[in-house]
């Protein structure tokens, strides 16, 4: 017998004496109104229902509930809240079982802790990941772990927001058993009968014991909150999740959730809730460029790797990683051999901090040769060249991989900077040549910039994209340029940091404002991680094309003349005695950047943090817009991608594109104007922000997919 449906969106149906029901809203079944008030109805209609003996909650698709609908949030709130629905959900007379498959996460989670009995299969991923959101369990979550597990296991979930699977969900007690087919309607209603046949009594998570241990849970708190205070710099919700979790142990239940409410609201209202999940969405927009949806991407089997220094290394390890197979060539046998050491180091690296064993690492290099004749790679479907910045060496490769390449295999530059289109035009296959731009360390950073030169056939653009997505990347399309979109942004925003060097500020104090926005390292601490010499070959090769009438800043290229690289070379911007990791100021450095000043007749003068700030994210921000502008970039979020995943940019701030809608555009372009008094050729303004600040629009208003 089929009861009345609620809605196509929560259906029921009574099998037996089982009311089963099932949330299908697809794509991963988020907890949006419409699932709110079916469940709703659905709880309603068992407990009214004396036919009814028990209920199974299940997701149709691939998951059980992803959580609540993130694009509610901020919006006007509906009713039934979910706090209400779980509630209700706990307070039914008749058994309740969640029965998980795929994600249960966030409010998805919390509807499962609400349920009387949890099972879940394997390939289940459970979690509370609001703190990635910058939002804590707002539906009982905060409130029903500790219960359930304790004060301590339940922190750990919630302030890491990790995903765990079925067997760990097992231990911890977060589910009672593991269903072993596929099928997770039979698995509940299946465990849903024996409940009933054991005359299994309602048993609701709100007054579980997990928190009886007073002292167990007063440690876990203040461990907890001194940890996450020193951790979790600059971040709103993660010190509030252990005040939402001291709730739990110290107030009775129903006074918890309304704390939780409030802290959860006032998560809600944060920019920090804003930019995260600004984040959440662009980081799944950018996967979308045009050629992902126009063309089919080529199979990709065994790799090419030209270089085996810093990146041909990475990329390597990179490649090896996602399983496949690499063959890396070198100009000669010392080379390769050095190559293939950069390779080992990075395992090695791993075997010595107990992450990887070492016959894992002799099990990937089984799938690593290395040669020093070009024809090795005439069967790899895509060869990645990471050979010396300079445009001759690499045009003299795309000779040879022409030759040798069979037809069909992707040609990919890992050039930073060079001109693609010129490297494609001299060989006779230009469409299979394109930019893969990764950042170092390659086998960690996640950015991958897809460079488009002109020519590059649909299909490779598409095959680039999936093969991002096999070595976990975060893709994102640029254009040919000088520096694409990272490279470019950074090294306008680099001319701003320098200049106020030479006005005024010190490297030390610039790294400091900058870090107190967020940044894990200021400016002058990167380029000494970096190597400084990067940067100097950039700037020498472009000496003979910059504007004689554009202000150069000499600091720079006096410590590089040094020898100053950085923390390769013992010092840069910073002394790194003994080969330590964290700089100390130099005196030498400022006594330098004294007499540069004097030489370009420059009375210093100071510059509060937030100056030091407004500068900075003016350049970056102004130099994105243009980057858009000229259709470098396909929208702002890409910009905002490239900079939280390849230039440390905060992510609780969305990235800089988003944290210039947060700040005002108005604001942004009156700073530029006035910047622009001191030196109108470097400050000169976006025609895209300025177009829309006489719009009254935004950044935003630019990202609806293309
Ligand atoms: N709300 C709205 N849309 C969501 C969503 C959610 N919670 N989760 C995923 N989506 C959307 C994605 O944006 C994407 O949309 P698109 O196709 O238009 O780009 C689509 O669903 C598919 O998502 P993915 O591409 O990420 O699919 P995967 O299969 O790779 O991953 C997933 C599935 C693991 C569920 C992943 O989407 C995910 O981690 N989602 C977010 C989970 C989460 O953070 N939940 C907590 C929400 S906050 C909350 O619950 C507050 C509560 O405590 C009150
Ligand atoms: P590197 O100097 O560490 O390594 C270059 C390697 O290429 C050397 O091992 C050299 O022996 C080899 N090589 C040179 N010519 C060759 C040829 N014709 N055939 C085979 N091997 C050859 O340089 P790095 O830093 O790895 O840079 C490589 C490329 O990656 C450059 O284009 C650079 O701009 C780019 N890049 C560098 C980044 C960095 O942070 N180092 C970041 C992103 C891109």
């Amino acid at each position: 017998m089929t009861l009345p449906q609620a809605s196509d969106i929560v259906t029921r149906e009574l099998r037996g004496d089982i009311l089963l029901v099932t949330i299908n809203q697809p794509p991963v079944n988020a907890l949006g109104v419409d699932v709110r008030r079916g469940l709703l109805v659905a709880i309603e209609a068992a407990d009214a229902d004396a036919a009814v003996r028990a209920v199974v909650i299940v997701g149709a698709g691939r998951n059980f509930i992803a959580g609540a609908d993130i694009r509610e949030f901020g919006k006007p709130p509906q009713a039934p809240s979910l706090p209400d629905v779980c509630n209700r959900i706990e307070a039914c007379s008749k058994l309740v079982i969640a029965a998980i498959h795929g994600a249960a996460l966030g409010g998805g989670l919390e509807v499962a802790l609400a349920a009387h009995y949890r099972l879940a299969i394997a390939g289940a991923k459970l979690g509370l990941p609001e703190v990635q959101l910058g939002l804590l369990p707002g539906a009982g979550g905060t409130q029903r772990t500790p219960r359930l597990l304790g004060a301590k296991a339940a922190l750990d979930l919630i302030l890491s927001g990790r995903h765990i699977g079925a067997e760990e969900a097992l231990t911890l007690g977060l589910i009672d058993r593991i269903g072993n087919s596929t099928d997770i309607a039979a698995e509940g209603l299946s465990y849903a009968q024996e409940l009933l046949t054991n005359q299994a009594p309602v048993r609701r998570t709100r007054d579980a014991a997990g928190l009886a241990d007073k002292d167990a849970g007063r440690i876990a708190i203040d461990a907890a909150r001194k940890e996450t205070a020193k951790k979790s710099r600059g971040l709103f919700s993660p010190l509030k999740i252990v005040d939402a979790v001291e709730a739990a142990q110290d107030l009775v239940f129903d006074a918890g959730m309304q704390l939780e409410r409030t802290l959860f609201l006032q998560c809600l209202d944060s920019p920090q809730r804003a930019g995260l999940i600004h984040a959440f969405f662009a980081e799944r927009e950018v996967l979308k460029a045009p050629e992902t949806r126009s063309a089919t991407p080529r199979a990709i089997a065994s790799i090419g790797v030209v270089g085996g220094g810093t990146m041909g290394a990475g990329i390597t390890v990179a490649a090896l990683d996602a399983g496949l197979p690499v063959v890396m060539i070198e100009r000669d046998e010392a080379a390769l051999t050095r190559g293939r050491a950069n390779v080992e180091k990075v395992y090695d690296g791993l075997i010595a901090k107990g992450r990887l064993s070492a016959d894992a690492k002799a099990a990937t290099l089984l799938r690593f040769s290395g040669s020093t004749d070009y024809a090795a790679l005439a069967q790899a479907d895509l060869v990645v060249e990471a050979v010396f910045e300079d445009i001759a060496v690499k045009q003299a490769l795309f000779s040879e991989l022409d030759r040798v390449c069979k037809p069909g295999a992707v040609l990919a530059t890992n050039t930073s900077y060079l001109d693609i289109d010129l490297m494609a035009a001299g060989i006779s296959r230009p469409a299979d040549v394109i930019g893969l731009h990764f950042f170092s360390p390659a086998n960690i950073m996640k950015l991958l910039e897809i460079v488009v030169p002109a020519k590059v056939s649909a299909d490779v653009v598409a095959t680039a994209f999936e093969f991002a997505k096999k070595l976990r990347k975060v893709p994102v399309r640029a254009g040919v340029c000088d520096g694409f979109i990272g490279n470019r942004v950074l090294a306008v925003y680099r001319q701003a940091v320098d200049a106020m060097m030479e006005d005024g500020a010190s490297p030390y104090q610039i790294d400091t404002a900058i870090r107190n926005f967020g940044y894990p390292m200021g400016p002058f601490q990167v380029v000494d991680l970096a190597g400084g010499d990067i940067g100097w070959a950039a700037r020498k090769r472009r000496a003979p094309t910059r504007n004689p009438e554009a202000r150069y800043v000499q600091i720079p290229d006096r410590l590089c003349e040094r020898g100053w690289f950085g923390q390769k070379t013992g010092r840069g911007y910073y002394l790194y005695p003994d080969g330590a990791r964290t700089g100390v100021a130099d005196p030498e450095v400022e006594a330098i950047i004294d007499a540069e000043r004097l030489r370009a007749g420059i009375a210093p003068r100071s510059f509060t943090d937030e100056e030091i700030l407004r500068r900075y994210m003016a350049a970056m921000i102004n130099e994105g817009a243009n980057v858009v502008h000229q259709g470098i970039a396909l929208r702002p979020l890409d910009v905002d991608i490239t900079f939280l995943h390849g230039y440390g940019f905060p992510r609780y701030r969305g990235g800089p594109m988003k944290y210039a809608d947060t700040v005002g555009l108005p604001t942004i372009l009156a700073d530029i104007r006035a910047f622009a008094k001191e030196d109108p050729l470097f400050w000169q303004a976006s025609p895209l922000l300025i177009d829309l600040v006489e719009r009254g629009a935004n950044f935003d208003s630019l990202n609806q997919s293309k």
